[in-house]
């Protein structure tokens, strides 16, 4: 017989390469503190459905207080050997309180045991992620108020498209991460169910109560079918597809950032904090950490394939496969979350050119939409005919080499002969931007008042 906890039909230890192959304890030690909360809910409720006797329970909670204690003081060292948290906690209990811990796992395996386990971390890795893109909104919000007004080019094909506001540019990130939270959110719910009491496979005969410790550990009620308990990762799945899509939004934000610190664009200088040098080019100040943003997509896009890889030939229920989950899932939280700080590190340290960007939005013919508008609507002229008359006016601008507002009233005229010096009116960017008052438009006090919205929609404490 071996040391094993499974080891009663073993008569040999494993090979070297197969405990290197079977070994989780390495990274599943970060499930340590969920691991003593179930054993405790499951105690618990051995005790009251009277599985073990009161005293048996009495020793196995005061076990795990200690390991509680040593695990949050980090005082606590794993063995290899016993392949995984929940061997290495079951024996540990069992030194400090002998014979009564070999109770605990009555009407359990290990099965239940790991997805439960899993499962309140995700769940945690999800609160703490929906903190942390508040945080994200938050200083979105701020920023985008303090430049509401601050006139940038608005692009479409990276075309100078229309002027828009800074502001009005980064509330549109505040509405994605806004999505991200409610993502988040949706996948908690469906995730809020308990695995424990499912046993290996097939439930139990001990007569045990499953509402008890879903109900203690702050689920919403227990999974309906053992088996499914057992086999399901969809939380995780669900987990890393939601941050697969926070990866694509902080990269598409990222994009930007690398874009508008260029010396070509000017739009935002980061400080000393957010630059790096080269090591060749002295004049360089690089966006490093808005690419890293970037680059690391990859990872987290890797991650949720990977994951999917491994669910989807699985038949049910648990295989060892399923191990493969947690360096993955825990490998995207961690990179997930320092993505999500340096993003929110960088908006707070990003000084916008308000100068650079309002020279670089009177390029282009920028206001030709507003001139065709003007015509829309002043003369009563189909949009569409507009959009010709507009058309011939910009290409004469053109060949004058002027932006629209230097042709002269007899230039446009040559055009059109209705348009009156009134038209001069809408050319200006300020003008154009400011009339965009249609909901959700950029008009400076729109973008104001989106800001205080999104202040009470998305940064009241209570809304998950
Ligand atoms: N370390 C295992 C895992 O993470 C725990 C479950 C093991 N179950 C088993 N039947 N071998 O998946």
């Amino acid at each position: 017989m071996t040391s094993k906890i499974w080891g009663g039909r073993f008569s040999a230890g494993p090979s070297s390469v197969m405990e290197e192959i079977n070994v989780s304890i390495g990274f599943d030690q970060r499930l340590a503190k969920q691991d003593v909360r179930g054993s405790r809910a499951h105690c618990t409720m051995l005790v009251l459905q009277g599985i073990i006797s009161k005293d048996d329970g009495e020793a196995i909670q005061a076990g795990l207080t200690r390991l509680e204690k040593d695990i949050a003081d980090g005082n606590i060292h794993f063995r290899r050997a016993l392949e995984d948290v929940h061997m290495n906690i079951e024996s540990k209990l069992s030194d400090l309180i002998g014979l009564p811990a070999g109770r605990l796992h009555t009407a359990r395996s290990r099965n239940d045991q790991v997805a439960t386990d899993f499962r309140m971390w995700v769940r945690a890795a999800m609160d703490t992620l929906d903190e942390e893109l508040r945080k994200l909104q938050s200083v979105l919000i701020d920023k985008a108020e303090a430049e509401a007004a601050t006139i940038m080019p608005g692009f479409t094909h990276l075309q100078a498209a229309q002027p828009v506001t800074f502001g009005h540019h980064l509330m549109a990130y505040v509405e994605m991460f806004g999505r991200d939270r409610s993502r988040l959110k949706d996948a908690r719910a469906r995730l809020n169910e308990c695995p424990l009491g499912a046993g290996a496979i097939a439930g139990t005969s001990f007569p045990i109560n499953r509402h008890l410790t879903a109900e203690k550990l702050d689920f919403d009620r227990p999974m309906a079918n053992s088996m499914d308990a057992v086999s399901d990762r969809d939380f995780a799945i669900d987990f890393l597809s939601a941050t697969a899509i926070i990866a694509t939004h902080l990269s598409r934000f990222a994009e930007e950032m690398v874009l508008w610190a260029s010396a070509q664009f000017g739009f935002i200088t980061f400080t000393d904090a957010f630059s790096t040098g080269s090591s060749m080019m002295p004049q360089k100040r690089n966006p490093d950490a808005a690419e890293l943003v970037r680059g690391k997509s990859g990872r987290l896009y890797g991650a949720l394939i990977g994951l999917l890889t491994v669910m989807k030939g699985l038949p049910l229920t648990y295989s060892k496969d399923m191990q493969e989950d947690k360096e993955t899932v825990f490998g995207a939280f961690d990179t997930i979350e320092l993505c999500l700080a340096a993003t929110t590190g960088m908006v707070v340290d990003m000084k916008p050119n308000r100068e650079r960007m309002r020279a670089s939005a009177d390029a282009g013919f920028i206001t030709a939409t507003d001139l065709a508008d003007w015509v829309t609507r002043t003369l009563n002229i189909p949009f569409r005919e507009s959009h010709h008359i507009t058309g011939r006016i910009v290409a004469l601008a053109e060949s004058k080499n002027c932006d629209l507002a230097g042709l002269t009233l007899a230039d446009m005229q040559g055009v059109e002969p209705r348009i009156t010096q009134d038209i001069f009116s809408v050319l200006t960017v300020e003008a154009s931007a400011a009339s965009r008052t249609s909901f959700g438009g950029t008009a400076p006090a729109n973008v104001t008042a989106a800001a205080a919205a999104a202040r009470e929609r998305f940064l009241k404490k209570d809304r998950i």
